[in-house]
């Protein structure tokens, strides 16, 4: 439990001051770390003492930033991985068994749906998936050999939202860990675990960074689940590096003031594009006419930074906008300082058919912002002149 506040938190929690009395923690780049004698190495390595062995287990800066996180989330336990993508793949590889199946949101990262439709069957590990819009479908999806329950909210690029209350009850009746995917909402945000997720898992690549510099991903959850997903990574090694954890652990201080300002720079463009004629509908979860805006409400503090947005006359539509677009960029990232435009139809999800395109809400004129710390004026000026020249 934390002592302080989450913003306190997010500064206060500190790795132990050296012997040069530093003030801000320093970077620890070293692999491995040494030991007075035979009896302090054994002890070390037998886990009686709580001392760092070598970096692909734990190393100061990563304790750090994965004690930030631990707080903020309200869990008892992480670890920090080299990418989001590591800490899906280690968390998920660590807890199932050849046989076991997973009942999963269809709207999830591209990445992490090749892994279970690709990747997992090699291992005999199946996944049955749920519209998102129909969580009351989840139940007649779960089998006797089903053990997780997996979803992301709001979703990518739908940003569509789910109901982790209900699907931490679900989850509970049938005794099924529940996985949430975090990175849209942050910490700040959204926590899991308070409506029921015994595992959460970031890409700290997106706002947690929030300044498009180094990939990371890190799981937190009870203890009992951490340890078996540590005892996996230390073996397997997915860690994050020192360096990249001290620059997440600096970023994670001010996390709370960019996400604010995140939010409200997104809600202002959402309540503007609603406004034009040649767009047809905006998903922002914190819309009045969003279709889950209640819920977002009783489960987020701010509505994040992504939009979604359809323009009038489709996939060529699309493609224009971006094409118009002078200031803000086109990039595959997201949750940036800097505002990003992109079009996932002749993009990221081109390979998917219409119709499956249309089953995760990826209508040929979508366009995703996610929206930066630019003054706001500029960006709306952006979105203007792009919306203008089409
Ligand atoms: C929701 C979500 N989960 C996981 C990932 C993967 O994270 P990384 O790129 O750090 O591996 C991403 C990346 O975009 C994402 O958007």
């Amino acid at each position: 439990m934390s002592d302080y506040n989450f913003e306190t938190e997010a500064i206060r929690t500190q790795t132990e001051r050296s012997q040069f009395a530093e003030h801000s923690t320093p970077l620890y780049l070293t692999s491995s770390f040494i030991f007075d004698d035979a009896e302090d190495m054994r002890a070390s390595f037998a886990e009686e003492k709580e001392k760092n062995l070598y970096s692909r287990f734990s190393n100061p800066n990563t304790t750090e930033f994965v004690s930030k996180v631990v707080k903020m989330e309200g869990a008892e336990a992480g670890y920090a991985f080299a990418t989001g993508m590591s800490a899906i793949f280690s968390t998920l590889g660590a807890l199932l068994d050849s046989g076991d199946h997973i009942v999963s949101s269809r709207s999830i990262f591209g990445s992490t749906h090749a892994l279970f439709t690709k990747y997992f069957p090699k291992w005999n590990i199946t996944t049955s998936y749920f519209d998102v819009l129909k969580i009351e479908d989840i139940e007649s999806l779960i089998r006797p050999s089903t053990k997780m329950l997996f979803a992301e909210s709001p979703t990518n690029p739908g940003v569509d939202i789910l109901d982790l209350e209900k699907m931490g009850a679900i989850a509970k009746k049938h005794n099924l860990l529940l996985v949430i995917d975090n990175c849209f909402a942050t910490p700040y945000l959204q926590q899991p675990i308070k409506f029921g997720a015994d595992l959460v898992i970031h890409s700290a690549t997106k706002l947690m960074d929030g300044q498009g510099r180094v990939l990371g991903g890190v799981t937190v959850g009870t203890n009992d689940l951490m340890r078996e997903i540590y005892l996996f990574s230390r073996n397997t090694g997915p860690a994050m590096s020192p360096f990249n954890a001290w620059v997440l652990s600096k970023s994670l201080e001010t996390l709370s003031i960019r996400v604010d300002r995140h939010c409200e720079n997104a809600l202002k463009a959402a309540k503007y594009l609603e406004s034009k004629s040649n767009i047809n509908w905006v998903k922002y979860p914190f819309l009045k006419s969003h279709p889950q805006y209640e819920i977002a409400k009783k489960q987020m503090k701010l509505g994040g930074n992504i939009i979604a947005f359809e323009v009038v006359g489709g996939i060529d539509a699309g493609r224009n906008f971006l094409n118009n677009i002078k200031m803000c960029t086109l990039s595959a990232n997201l949750g940036d300082t800097r505002t990003i435009v992109t079009h996932p139809a002749s993009t990221t999800h081109s390979k998917l058919s219409i119709e499956d395109r249309l089953m995760v809400g990826i209508t040929d004129g979508l366009v995703r912002i996610s929206i930066g710390l630019e003054n706001i004026d500029d960006i709306i000026a952006d979105l203007e002149q792009a919306l203008i020249v089409m």
